[in-house]
């Protein structure tokens, strides 16, 4: 089954909201955390990944002039393994380079060791430790990539991905891949 990527939409946002509370049960954002980031695009990007038109996850990055966190990503259970975190990051990486950013930042649960092998299989690597950083005391690993300058070889631009492999899912709006399926507030990964 393959799964497409698109932009998040307003009318998204209240589904994308009860994902929330049921993938990250102990630190959901609230719903009005998700209108108040689709409201700055200017400084933001948030696409949905949808399998036969239903969402089943989401993902999103704040790129300030050079640095770009990412903000959230997840995956419903049931699709998990199936290469559709991979493809959120990817596409918001190669944003974060459109946007000219050269380094991306992000913070993730020191007890999710499958967030980090998805960070690290892209090329992140832990550069420090929040102490209990999130709300049930658990420290974040803060993780960093650097992105090649605009335009250099092997770049995360629209034909590559971070780390040089296939990403097919670069591009804009609605690109199918061919993927065969079968605590705190703010930059929370
Ligand atoms: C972390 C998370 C986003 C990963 O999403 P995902 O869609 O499962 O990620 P991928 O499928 O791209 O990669 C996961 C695994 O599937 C494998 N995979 C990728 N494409 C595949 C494919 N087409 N077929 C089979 N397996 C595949 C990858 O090799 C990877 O292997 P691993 O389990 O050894 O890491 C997801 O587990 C999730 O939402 N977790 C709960 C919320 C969360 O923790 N978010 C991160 C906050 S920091």
């Amino acid at each position: 089954m393959s799964f497409s990527l698109r932009d998040l939409d307003y009318e998204d946002i209240k589904t994308v909201g009860s994902l929330e509370q049921e993938l990250f049960p102990v630190d959901a954002w609230p719903l009005q955390m998700f209108y108040e980031e689709f409201f700055r695009p200017d400084t933001r990007r948030y696409i949905v990944a949808e399998v036969d038109g239903v969402i089943v996850g989401y993902a999103g990055v704040m790129i300030i002039d050079t640095t770009a966190d990412i903000q959230t990503i997840a995956v419903l259970p049931d699709h998990e393994g199936r290469g559709i975190g991979t493809a959120l990051l990817h596409e918001l990486l190669a944003e974060a380079a459109r946007r000219g950013a050269q380094e991306v930042l992000l913070e993730v649960r020191a007890d999710n060791p499958r967030a980090q092998l998805l960070y690290t299989r892209t090329g992140f690597t832990k550069i420090s430790t929040r102490r209990r950083y999130y709300r049930d005391g658990v420290d974040a690993w803060v993780m960093r990539l650097e992105l090649p300058p605009a335009g250099a070889p092997g770049d995360a631009g629209p034909e590559s991905g971070p780390s040089g492999g296939d990403n097919e899912n670069t591009g804009n709006v609605n690109e199918n891949t061919s993927q065969d399926s079968g605590g705190t507030e703010g930059d929370r990964p």
